[in-house]
């Protein structure tokens, strides 16, 4: 348990860039795959940490729509990366009550990468601690355009008034992260300033931290820093400064 709990600004979604293996590798003189492979051993201790402080939902975004663009290599050593971490962490995830999900567009994804997300989430989805969400072949734009997509077809479907006040009710619950709430915190590592076409929708609100560190030099305490200065924040949606 936190001491930040106590103080009600704690944050329940924690949605995270994980940027810069590339960097971590080149700094060391390795290839950038060698900052992946370190990068994924940031999730599992992460994913850890997050358990650990009583976070709800964390969401990693672990490749991007437009992450094709990269070498092919670069591109089947990512694809291998998280292959192996769906076969290797499902039965942990599981133990710990952990329930994993992953957004983005599964299709152009092999075959039997996609079977190893569909047994992860059909195992662990009665499952009520930590909802774990990873983001692969995600593109927050084009979750905006599925959503409108599907809502259109099921106002027709249902002879549902296509106004906006029936669309801003709806839409929402079409977007990959329908049944989880918005991200509270996001946070981005490697230094770089920008939202990448992360969960553009959702992140509306969500307070931005920016951190200097490396993903695959992300530890506990840059967790726990980053929720430390949630708390110190003044979240106002809008509306007045509070206290
Ligand atoms: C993040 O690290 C991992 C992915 C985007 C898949 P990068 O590979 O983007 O690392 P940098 O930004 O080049 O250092
Ligand atoms: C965003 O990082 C995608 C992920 C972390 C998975 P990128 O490294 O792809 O973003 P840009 O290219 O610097 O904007
Ligand atoms: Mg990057």
């Amino acid at each position: 348990m936190s001491h930040f709990e106590t103080s009600g600004i704690y944050p329940d979604h924690v949605a995270i860039i994980m940027d810069g293996n590339g960097r971590w590798a080149q700094a060391r003189g390795l290839p950038r795959t060698a900052g992946h492979k370190v990068g994924a051993d940031a999730v599992r201790s992460t994913v850890k940490a997050a358990k650990k402080l009583n976070i709800k939902y964390l969401t990693l975004f672990g490749f991007s729509s437009e992450n094709w663009k990269r070498p092919k290599t670069e591109v089947s050593e990512l694809m291998r990366l998280l292959r192996y971490y769906l076969r290797s962490e499902t039965a942990e995830l599981h133990k710990n009550n952990i329930r994993l999900r992953v957004i983005g567009n599964r299709d152009p994804l092999n075959k039997d990468i996609q079977d190893h997300i569909e047994t992860a989430e059909e195992l662990t989805k009665n499952n009520d601690g930590l909802v774990l969400t990873i983001a692969i072949n995600y593109g927050g734009r084009h979750d905006i355009v599925q959503a409108a997509a599907r809502m259109a077809s099921f106002m027709k479907a249902n002879n549902l008034p296509t106004d906006e006040q029936t669309a801003a009710e709806i839409l929402p619950s079409f977007l990959m992260t329908g049944d989880i709430p918005d991200p509270d915190l996001l946070i981005r590592t490697s230094g770089e300033q920008r939202v990448s076409n992360f969960l553009l929708w959702q992140c509306a609100y969500s307070e931005l931290i920016f951190s200097k560190t490396l993903w695959p030099d992300f530890k506990e305490q840059d967790l726990k820093d980053a929720i430390h200065e949630f708390a110190c924040r003044d979240r106002r949606f809008g509306a007045m400064k509070s206290g």
